[in-house]
């Protein structure tokens, strides 16, 4: 269970985190910006990293609608796409999907099933009054969408932070 799971990792000095979506160029690698400026905010050095397990944008940087809300806020995203990879189910502590479909590609792409059990869905970090437990696709969206994307992940980052320090 994610509960089990999230126990075992509090206190760690170096948690590594993993932020998923399908083309790891809006939610999961703004994700990682929107994480490592929490982590920066509390004075912590976790590994923080995102992914797609998609194959489209291998290499580009996050979409500019998503670069455009995100500096908006301050933050830049510099990350450049890549598709999740077998070594990371061994690398990684979480691997933290942003909708069930990412969450149903991960399982199926895990090499093993100590692989697959890092695997759980940013819901569980995102307080209920928001109304979503899952962070929704803005890729066919209006600009509105990437602001609720910024929106939601900066309540479940620092939920994240907040429940393994
Ligand atoms: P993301 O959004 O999964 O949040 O990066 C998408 C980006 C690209 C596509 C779909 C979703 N696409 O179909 O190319």
């Amino acid at each position: 269970m994610a509960s089990d799971l999230i126990a075992s990792l509090r206190g760690k000095k170096d948690i590594k985190i993993l932020f998923v979506c399908l083309g790891n160029i809006c939610r999961s690698p703004a994700a990682e910006g929107v994480m490592k400026e929490t982590l920066s905010n509390h004075g912590v050095n976790w590994t923080v990293d995102s992914a797609g397990t998609g194959d489209y944008h291998i290499g580009d940087l996050p979409d500019w609608r998503m670069r455009s809300a995100a500096k908006c806020r301050g933050l830049l995203l510099t990350h450049h796409c890549r598709q999740v990879k077998p070594a990371d189910f061994e690398h990684f502590d979480l691997i933290i999907g942003m909708d069930a479909n990412n969450l149903a590609n991960l399982r199926r792409m895990a090499p093993t099933p100590e692989g697959a059990k890092k695997v759980v869905g940013i819901g569980q970090w995102l307080d209920p009054s928001l109304g979503y437990d899952y962070v929704p696709d803005p890729y066919y969206e209006s600009d509105r969408a990437f602001d609720l994307v910024l929106d939601l992940l900066a309540n479940a980052c620092e939920n994240i932070y907040e429940s393994l320090r």
